[in-house]
Formats: C-alpha cells, sequence, structure tokens
C-alpha cells in the first residue's frame, strides 16, 4: 500500500472559500502572466497590485525570482523542473483561492502544455491568462538582470528564448505588448479585465 492511502485531505473547513470572499468583499481568482524574461510581468503585477490594494483588494504576488529562492529553490530549468515549478505554483495558487485571495502570478510558463496544466489545476473559470509580450529583441536590450548576455555566450544553458522555447499563447484572455504601451495603460488594460471578475456582489 503506498503512503498516498494513508493521507486523507481536509476539504471540508470550518470557513469555506465563500464564507472567506465575503469576509474579504471580493471574489478571489488567478491572474497568470506569462512571457520571456525581461517582457514586463514583474513590473505589471507590482502596478497591478498597486491598483488593486488601492480599491480594497487582497493580493498576493507569486514570482519566479522569489519562489525558485524558497519553495522550489531545488528546481532548474529543464522541461521537467519547470512542469514541477509550475505544478507546485499552481497548488499553491489554490490554497490562496480557498482564502479567497487574489493571486497575481508571474512565471515565464514557456509553454502551452505547462500553461494548459497551471490551467486545469486552478480551474478554468478561475484563471485569468494574460501574455506580457515584447519582442525578443526587445527583451534582450533591456536585460534587466544581465542573463541575455550570459545565454548567448553559453554561460547559461536552456535560457528561454535564446536555447529553450517559448510558445507564444495561442489564447490568452489578455495580451499586453509592453514595448508599445506605457506601464499605466498595461496596468489600466489589465484592471478592466480583472476588475468585474473580482468584484463582489
Ligand atoms: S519557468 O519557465 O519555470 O516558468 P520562472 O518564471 O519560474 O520560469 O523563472 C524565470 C526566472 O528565472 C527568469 O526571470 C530569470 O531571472 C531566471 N532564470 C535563470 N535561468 C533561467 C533560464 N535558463 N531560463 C529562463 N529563466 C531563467
Amino acid at each position: 500500500m503506498s503512503d498516498q492511502n494513508n493521507i486523507h485531505p481536509v476539504f471540508s473547513q470550518i470557513l469555506n472559500r465563500s464564507d472567506k470572499e465575503r469576509f474579504l468583499n471580493q471574489k478571489s481568482k488567478v491572474v497568470w502572466f506569462t512571457g520571456l524574461s525581461g517582457a514586463g510581468k514583474t513590473t505589471l503585477a507590482r502596478n497591478v497590485e498597486r491598483e488593486l490594494s488601492k480599491r480594497g483588494y487582497l493580493t498576493q504576488i507569486l514570482d519566479g525570482d522569489n519562489i525558485r529562492s524558497g519553495i522550489n529553490k531545488n528546481l532548474g530549468f529543464t522541461e521537467v523542473d519547470r512542469n514541477e515549478n509550475i505544478r507546485r505554483i499552481s497548488e499553491v495558487s489554490r490554497l490562496f483561492l480557498d482564502c479567497g485571495v487574489i493571486c497575481i502570478n508571474s512565471f515565464i510558463s514557456p509553454t502551452e502544455e505547462i500553461r494548459q496544466m497551471a490551467m486545469e489545476i486552478i480551474g478554468r473559470k478561475d484563471f485569468i491568462e494574460v501574455f506580457v509580450n515584447a519582442p525578443l529583441e526587445v527583451c534582450e536590450s533591456r536585460d534587466t538582470k544581465g542573463l541575455y548576455i550570459k545565454a548567448r555566450k553559453g554561460e547559461i544553458k536552456n535560457f528561454t528564448g535564446i536555447d529553450a522555447p517559448f510558445e507564444v499563447p495561442q489564447t490568452p484572455d489578455l495580451e499586453i505588448r509592453t514595448d508599445e504601451l506605457p506601464i499605466e495603460e498595461s496596468t489600466a488594460r489589465v484592471l478592466e479585465v480583472i476588475l468585474p471578475e473580482i468584484r463582489y456582489d
């Protein structure tokens, strides 16, 4: 018998999700930013969080660099590890959803398969996919973390966009061209899509 048989998850708690949503006066959702490194996911997530907090919403940002220095510090950038990275993040997001909190996630999440898995774990109706898009040349010229230059020199392997794939999302709920729009406009467009979804009524 595997250890799994001895696990009895507690699904019915004293307060359930809708109790907590009422308590917080909001509907919980996961806003999932996908895009290349340097496309502007983290900046957009921070701006969206600031605007939501001004309006009284409780949010939690989950971000590649933070998660990978904590809960996922044992994972690298092979396809298998990226899958496991996103699987764990999706499960963590579900815990926040059940707590009534709006989750703002920024992960490259480079393939359709990975994003599909995230959507299935989280649930379609709670998952808002935002493609944060800037051309590779733009991300590379920004090179905010100095990683593209290292990837071009071969000092980092499996770097997304250089020697690892990024599949363009086919059916995002929203696409933001960060090289064409000022940050205020990008933030406003995200808010326009998510505010009706998180309003408690
Ligand atoms: S994901 O592909 O598994 O979704 P994630 O968003 O968690 O990636 O982490 C991406 C961040 O890790 C990048 O913004 C960058 O700072 C860093 N990083 C380090 N090595 C790589 C790599 N080989 N490919 C992409 N990002 C990398």
